[in-house]
């Protein structure tokens, strides 16, 4: 079963994307730049976890398409820069030349820039549905998540660690940062706009704490053994880097008996959470046998 079979949001999500930054007056470079990476592809299931969480919770997840859509552009902004020489140097993405062999490391840079900003726009066009105090809040959310303590920081020790070994804890601290915070905020940001009470919130976040982890371990063994056509990005790029992964720290099968102990975990919170749960748990074990 595909992504798309689990989730129908991922159509509705990609002409959203792909129309807010159309309609811009913009160069036309920095639009196609943007545009060439937004739709490359790419499973979406960011957007499409926070829109699902949304209607688990009784709501008509269209309200938070603009939030769904933010965070898929601070995803992809940070695959773009992540591809960049001065990080992990590498030249395919989503199945395509990344964005710097295409348009140059100068206008990969800014069309970046340009995702990020784009996203906090996208994310204050709120519904009129949305209460504006919550929607404040899980604005903070993403932000929180994207910056210097959760995406950049982890990405910044990730860097920091290439040509050491560093111990699983700290490999956890720079996985928690670098992946699973962009995943966690999408029940924040669900859970917030529904007004979820903190006990339901906590569960959802559970959820996403544990596929986020299962799912760059995952990401680390497909570095591995994966199939660069199925996967659309090079493999062997950790190894070739010098990173420090739960491949190169525990091997293959210890790496994978955890992904699917992570699910299980996964699995249970989300039960608990909502009875709702067939999709929800549909993903998680896609997520941990994922070829792509
Ligand atoms: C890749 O994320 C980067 C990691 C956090 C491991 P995804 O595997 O979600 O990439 P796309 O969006 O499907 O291309
Ligand atoms: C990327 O982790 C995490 C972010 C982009 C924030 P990786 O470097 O492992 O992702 P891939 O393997 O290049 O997709
Ligand atoms: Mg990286
Ligand atoms: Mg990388
Ligand atoms: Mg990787």
């Amino acid at each position: 079963m595909s992504y798309k079979e689990i989730f129908s949001y991922k159509d509705i999500v990609e002409k959203e994307l792909e129309r807010r930054v159309s309609e811009k007056n913009a160069p036309e470079i920095l639009k196609k730049a943007m545009l060439y990476s937004l739709s490359a592809g790419g499973k979406r299931i960011r957007p499409c976890l926070m829109l699902e969480f949304y209607r688990c919770l009784g709501f008509e997840p269209k309200e938070i398409l603009n939030f769904a859509c933010a965070v898929e552009m601070i995803h992809t902004y940070s695959l773009i820069h992540d591809d960049l020489p001065c990080m992990d140097d590498d030249d395919m993405r989503r199945g395509k030349p990344s964005n710097h062999k295409v348009f140059g490391e100068d206008n990969a840079l800014l069309a970046g820039d340009a995702l990020l900003t784009l996203a906090f726009e996208t994310a204050c066009d709120i519904d009129k549905n949305i209460k504006p105090d919550r929607a404040v809040k899980a604005v903070k959310y993403i932000a929180d998540a994207a910056g210097l303590t959760k995406m950049v920081g982890g990405q910044v020790l990730d860097l920091a660690a290439e040509n050491k070994q560093v111990s699983i804890k700290e490999l956890e601290r720079i996985q928690e940062g670098k992946t699973v915070a962009m995943l966690k905020v999408n029940a924040y940001v669900a859970c917030t706009l529904a007004g979820a009470d903190e006990k339901t919130t906590k569960l959802y976040v559970e959820y996403c704490e544990n596929i986020g982890r299962a799912f760059q371990i995952r990401d680390d063994i497909l570095d591995v053994i994966g199939d660069e056509k199925n996967l659309g990005k090079p493999i062997g790029s950790d190894e070739q880097m010098n990173k420090n992964t739960y491949v190169s720290l525990l091997g293959l099968e210890k790496s994978q008996q955890l992904v699917d102990k992570l699910t299980e975990s996964a699995i249970l919170a989300i039960k608990s959470a909502t009875d709702d749960n067939e999709d929800l748990c549909l993903l998680a074990l896609k997520l941990a046998n994922r070829d792509y």
